[in-house]
């Protein structure tokens, strides 16, 4: 397959559903399927082309549902088979498609396989997780390697009954599964054809990255003062991951015109994306990095005094970075945040100008090449949830290391929360606000979670009376990725990047039958540029009225983001 080869997952705008969140349809509080079916025809209105719902099957929800207790089950609180059949229909008939969390890493510590596994040594299941003796130490039994888990705490789990260690590289109640295994591997690839026979049109594979694990059980060097090293590359981006991921192309992903998106955390670079989705040898279509998460000091704040800012240096390099290296060799997915992040409009816009910040960053992103994905809500400019306590709070991984945080003398709560309440993963979680009833138009009774603090004013159906709002803003830019006239240029076109030195503009050009210029000023001040070489032929897109053409002088307002059809400029 070439790059420029035309296919549905390159040419498609995604949404990502957290389905707890989403919409209740049963009025008990939890988001579920016949909720999403609900709302098939707004996701459309605004443009959208496939669905990503977060996991929906059995689970005792530890993680919300990353905690699989039945691969081949619904969960009871979001629906059934027969509901999720149902969705696929809906969805096809407004020419929609499904796509799903395929979740490989882990199981619930109360899926059947650990159930067995942890009886006994010699069960059949056994090894089908990662099971270590401890090592004797002078201060007793220890874990077998100093490795931190994500979630906090060790990567190992002491359990009595048979003495040994199993593996968890997120929570203790998420043993992961032991890939060397065949058979672990061949039970996966039916859990996936289970669901392509159910209909979905593809997967997000959760956690790609980390199947493969250093064989040798060896000490992480890390020079830190932590007990349990923070060190991903022991179980991050291995030889043995590609292999399994190829397997699992070979036998399942190849055989339908399907979308495959992996998560690669663990600072994957940009060799390694290419590895698992290069247009030539790769197993999966495509890879979402972490790297553009990482361009303010939200995740480094530690006080009320640090203020948040946005490097936008960084993010300019790490944007061209992936963009110029993988052209031609490997699709990219465009995000801003999933349901593991901060709300956008808190970490790289501004709360209080919700059109204006959100039209800009929503600009800087879509008109690049590769295939968006909306995060829910992010077309309304929702925002993070003012967290007070530690019990407002639900984020197993949250609650994990507050629970190590806090047994370390320099611990200071305050801080802890006010750090967490920026940059936690529930931020994403709050509930969907479809209207200004009393529990936001997603439920009848109190939902299992927050409201947005802003969802009277700031819900989808204000959003769709106001012809200005930014719901309408994000249905525009994804009309423009499909006009015939722009989207060879949009969806395939090279990327420029222009005035890479400037601190405050992010401005680039695609190029393909057409030249196309996006400026976007991403703070709340004016700012004069000058773009050299090229001027301008029409207006695609804006988020102010009264347009500037001079490119010689664009004076740009805050948060000002224009994109232009340009010709040279001789
Ligand atoms: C991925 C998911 C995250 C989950 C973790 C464990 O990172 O996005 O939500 O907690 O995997 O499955
Ligand atoms: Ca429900």
């Amino acid at each position: 397959m070439s790059f420029h080869k035309s296919k549905w997952w390159k040419e498609s705008i995604g949404y990502q559903i957290y389905i707890k969140s989403f919409k209740d349809s049963n009025d008990d509080g939890i988001g579920d399927l016949n909720g999403i079916i609900e709302k098939l025809d707004y996701l459309k209105d605004l443009g959208i082309d496939f669905l990503w719902i977060c996991p929906f099957y059995q689970s005792p929800m530890v993680d919300n549902g990353y905690d699989v207790s039945d691969f081949f089950k619904v969960d009871s609180s979001f629906g059934t088979i027969k509901d999720f059949k149902n969705l696929v229909k809906e969805a096809k008939k407004r020419k929609m498609k499904i796509i799903v969390d395929l979740i490989l890493n882990q199981t619930s510590d109360e899926h059947i396989w650990f159930i067995e596994s942890r009886k006994d040594k010699e069960n059949p299941y056994r090894n089908f997780y990662i099971w270590e003796k401890g090592r004797e130490k002078d201060e007793g039994l220890t874990e077998p390697t100093n490795w931190a888990s994500f979630f906090g705490g060790s990567v190992w789990e002491y359990d009595s009954k048979t003495d040994e260690y199993y593996m968890k590289i997120f929570s203790k109640h998420m043993p992961d599964l032991n890939w060397c295994n065949p058979f672990v591997r061949k039970k996966m690839h039916e859990v996936a054809k289970f669901w392509l026979d159910l209909g979905v049109s593809g997967f997000r594979v959760d956690a790609a990255a980390h199947l493969g694990r250093k064989k040798k059980l060896v000490d992480s060097k890390l020079n830190n003062n932590d007990k349990y090293k923070k060190d991903w590359r022991m179980f991050s981006n291995l030889k043995e991951t590609f292999i399994y991921l190829d397997e699992f192309n070979k036998e399942v992903f190849s055989k339908g015109d399907i979308l495959t998106v992996g998560e690669v955390g663990g600072s994957a670079t940009v060799k390694e994306a290419i590895k698992y989705s290069g247009i030539k040898k790769g197993s999966l279509n495509m890879v979402f990095n972490f790297d553009h998460c990482f361009c303010n000091n939200v995740y480094d704040v530690k006080s009320k005094d640090d203020k948040i800012k946005t490097n936008l240096i960084g993010l300019k390099r790490v944007f061209n970075m992936w963009h110029t290296k993988t052209y031609k060799k490997a699709w990219q997915p465009l995000y801003w945040l999933n349901h593991d992040h901060p709300r956008l409009l808190s970490q790289y816009g501004n709360e209080d100008e919700p059109f204006l910040s959100g039209s800009m960053l929503a600009v800087a992103l879509y008109f690049k090449g590769g295939t968006p994905f909306i995060y829910q809500g992010e077309e309304l400019g929702m925002v993070n949830y003012p967290f007070k306590k530690i019990e407002d709070f639900n984020d197993v991984s949250l609650i994990n290391h507050y629970n190590h945080e806090k047994e370390k003398a320099s611990f200071n709560k305050e801080d802890f929360i006010y750090q967490e309440g920026i940059r936690s993963r529930d931020n994403a979680r709050t509930i969907m606000s479809w209207d200004n009833s009393k529990y936001a138009g997603f439920s009848n009774v109190k939902p299992w979670f927050h409201l947005d603090k802003n969802y009277e004013k700031r819900n989808v159906k204000n959003a769709l009376k106001d012809k200005d709002s930014l719901y309408y803003f994000y249905q525009k830019i994804f009309k423009l990725r499909k006009d015939k006239r722009y989207s060879k240029t949009l969806i395939y076109g090279k990327y420029q990047q222009l005035l890479k030195d400037d601190e405050d503009i992010y401005c680039y050009l695609r190029k393909e039958d057409k030249e196309i210029l996006v400026v976007a000023n991403f703070f709340n001040k004016n700012k004069e540029i000058e773009i050299k070489g090229y001027k301008v032929k029409d207006i695609l897109i804006s988020n102010y009225k009264k347009e500037n053409k001079n490119l010689k002088s664009l004076k740009l307002r805050p948060y000002e983001a224009i994109v232009y059809l340009v010709e040279r400029d001789k």
